[in-house]
């Protein structure tokens, strides 16, 4: 191998709430800037726009929401981050005309990266003691590929390549730099060919918009859903997109999160116009995670660090539980998948002295686990926001709808 081609990178990497529904002061402040259906008083003009959340108040609380005239009931199944489930907030005829819809409009694979000849490759030899011990490579390849293999596939690689000399299960500096990098990109590319399941998710996916669709079911679960989240209404009708997946068996998406940091200097993607191919983040200050259907076998949603003390992301990457085939039942919280059900979770805090967006909660790390029989569909709907109030809640300012 090209010395140089691998370098070592030792990769280091944040409430306000109100009651359900309508949320007193902050909504009647926050939704003035547009057509959001609040009553604005000549002086709430001149305040200052906020962003709210619904208050979980502690684990197992149960509280009514009325939503379209209908009553029902939302159970907090968690505080941190606060995860919040209603049942039946779809009937089941609406959940299969999302199907439908989706069917119809066409399902296309959910994308992640794929292995290139020009990846920077991170060598992520963590303790730094120049060897690769079988973990340390299985988080090398997950990091520069997206391709998320267990000790099994990468004792094959080492046969199949010839790799590990000595045959101690560790790589040495010598035996890497013996070996061709194209051999290892070149016999990933063929492993996860055959095994779409390595990748960070095997889904299929399918873009709803209402605006677009002018159906009266989707309009009708899209006006349920505004009721629910209590947000500004400009951010609702801007981004008005469901994104339906479909998991068929062995489906999955390993754990990650929604949205991203402020930290990351890309923009936001909703503030980029269509096509500009420009690098993007996403900024999604709530997920609303609808279930489609029952799952014959797994495919529930998956927490892993809901409720720890603290996070520490290198650690939890090298304990493998990234991985939601491998170690669903591992996670802090599962919610299992019935049709449906409504989940609902912020991906970032508030802001307390801007009363706007926050930090990523990290906390809202979460997956799709493998589904071991049957098929999965879901619809997400994400809330975008950004930490730039003025722009997220300008009328003129056009959504990316890539
Ligand atoms: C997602 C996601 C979870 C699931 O699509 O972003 O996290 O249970 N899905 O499918
Ligand atoms: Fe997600």
């Amino acid at each position: 191998m090209a010395k140089g081609v691998f370098h070592v990178i030792v990769h280091a990497t944040a409430l306000l709430c109100c009651t359900v529904g309508i949320c007193g002061e902050t909504e009647e402040l926050g939704t003035c800037a547009k057509d959001d259906g609040v009553d604005c008083g000549s002086q709430s003009l001149e305040v200052t726009p906020v962003i709210t959340k619904l208050d979980g108040v502690e684990v197992g609380h149960v509280q009514d929401v009325i939503l379209g005239g209908k009553t029902h009931q939302m159970t907090t199944l968690s505080m941190k981050p606060q995860v919040l489930e209603i049942k039946h907030f779809l009937t089941d005829e609406e959940c299969d005309h999302m199907i439908r819809l989706a069917e119809k409009d066409g399902m296309f694979d959910s994308v992640t990266n794929t292995p290139t000849k020009s990846t920077n490759v991170k060598i992520m030899d963590m303790n730094r003691d120049t060897v690769l011990n079988l973990r340390e490579f299985i988080l090398t390849i997950e990091n520069s590929f997206d391709i998320y293999l267990d000790e099994d596939d990468m004792l094959k690689m080492y046969s199949d390549l010839g790799m590990d000399t000595n045959s101690d299960t560790d790589i040495s500096r010598e035996e890497l730099h013996s070996q061709d990098p194209k051999s290892v990109i070149d016999w990933l590319t063929e492993y996860v060919a055959k095994r779409p399941h390595k990748k960070s998710r095997m889904s299929r996916q399918a873009w709803l918009y209402p605006s677009k669709i002018r159906d009266k079911v989707l309009d009708e679960i899209q006006e349920r859903v505004i009721s629910l989240v209590g947000l500004p209404r400009i951010l609702m009708d801007k981004n008005d997109e469901f994104q339906v997946v479909q998991y068929g068996p062995k489906g999955h998406y390993h754990a990650h999160w929604d949205s991203g940091s402020w930290t990351e200097s890309y923009p936001c993607c909703h503030h980029l116009k269509t096509g500009s191919g420009q690098r993007c983040k996403s900024c999604r200050f709530m997920t609303v995670l609808l279930y489609l259907n029952e799952v014959e076998g797994g495919g529930a949603t998956a927490f892993p660090i809901a409720n720890n003390e603290t996070f520490d992301e290198h650690s939890f990457r090298m304990s493998g539980k990234i991985n939601l085939h491998r170690h669903c039942e591992d996670a802090n919280l599962v919610v299992p998948a019935e049709k449906g059900k409504a989940i609902i979770w912020y991906n970032h805090h508030l802001d307390p002295t801007t009363g706007w967006v926050g930090e990523l909660d990290s906390f809202t790390l979460h997956g799709g686990c493998g589904v071991t029989s049957g098929h999965k569909w879901i619809a997400n709907k994400w809330i975008l926001v950004s930490d730039d109030r003025d722009k997220d809640l300008d009328p003129n300012f056009r959504p990316n709808r890539t």
